[in-house]
């Protein structure tokens, strides 16, 4: 496994192996890399000659300081985990490599950025835009693959790709969620909850699963909504920021009484940690 700090050896190296011929996977990370993250990488190593992982925590998308300084960091860990899976490539780049100036590009991207992770998180997605562009431009892989996990993040970044990026050549690819095998969705974050919170967000992932099975039996909207509500309610850890059901490809609200073609979308505090999850219908 090669790691990379600096672009221009990256490219170099990169444009090598095009010229080889070889096809190029692409999972970009903040690592603290769990399961959830691998399962990215064995899907890219299935599906590409070559395989890259970039691990940069990108300032630009924390709206919270708090939040990026206590962002778990474990780059000796995560090199290690990465070349037992199979990774060719490692790009960990500094904060100055990737913005040696201050990027100040706005990405106007409308309503799918908007709700959400983008009305609770200002400023998030024109972040994650900033960099996954950057990135993309950087390794321009074949395929680049995305999470379920961060449902939104998926749609935010194929709107991005499409509108700025129209000669990219490369496909979005969008992965199921990983989940620990009580059904918690696996996350870098989770390693802050402690024994108790870690027992209370079982309730998250469980909730979406009855949630699902009601609107399988016909629940309404409204329905489906308020048994998320009373159920997160039944914790006292947990504190419900939202839960919106919404088209599974616009991220907008569903009209009519009856979710279809939905996703449920929840955010949850479990004492400090915010916990995203959400369900396809
Ligand atoms: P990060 O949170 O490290 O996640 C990297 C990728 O792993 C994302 O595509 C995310 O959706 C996916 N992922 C995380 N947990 C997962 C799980 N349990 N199952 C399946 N996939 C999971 O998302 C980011 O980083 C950043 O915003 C990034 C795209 C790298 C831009 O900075």
């Amino acid at each position: 496994m090669e790691i990379f700090k600096e672009i221009a050896p990256l490219r170099q190296r990169l444009s090598k192996l095009r010229s080889q011929d070889k096809t190029i996977g692409f999972v970009p990370t903040m690592g603290a890399l769990h399961a959830g993250h691998i399962s990215l990488v064995e899907r890219a190593n299935k599906e590409n000659d070559i395989t890259v992982v970039s691990i940069f925590v990108n300032p630009t998308q924390f709206n919270n300081k708090e939040d990026l300084e206590k962002y778990p960091r474990d780059p000796d860990a995560d090199f290690a985990l990465l070349e037992k899976n199979s990774c060719d490539i490692v790009f960990a780049p500094s904060v100055e490599e990737m913005y040696p100036e201050p990027d100040t590009r706005v990405f106007s991207l409308g309503s799918v950025a908007e709700v959400m992770e983008g009305k609770y998180r200002p400023g998030h997605f024109n972040g994650v835009c900033q960099v996954v562009s950057k990135l993309l431009s950087i390794v321009e892989p074949d395929h680049a693959y995305f999470g379920q996990k961060d449902y939104q993040q998926i749609a935010v970044v194929k709107a991005m790709v499409r509108k700025y990026m129209p000669n990219f050549e490369g496909e979005i690819v969008s992965c199921p969620i990983k989940r620990e095998s009580d059904g918690l969705a696996l996350s870098s974050r989770n390693v802050h909850l402690n024994p108790e919170q870690r027992k209370s967000a079982l309730l998250i992932s469980k909730t979406l699963f009855a949630a699902k099975e009601k609107a399988d039996s016909g629940a309404t909207q409204k329905q489906i909504r308020d048994f998320i509500k009373q159920n997160i309610a039944t914790d006292a850890n947990l504190c419900l920021e939202y839960v919106e059901i919404a088209d599974k490809d616009t991220l907008q609200p569903i009209a009519g009484e009856y979710p279809k073609n939905a996703v449920i979308c929840i955010t949850v505090y479990d004492g400090k940690t915010r916990l995203i999850d959400n369900i396809l219908l």
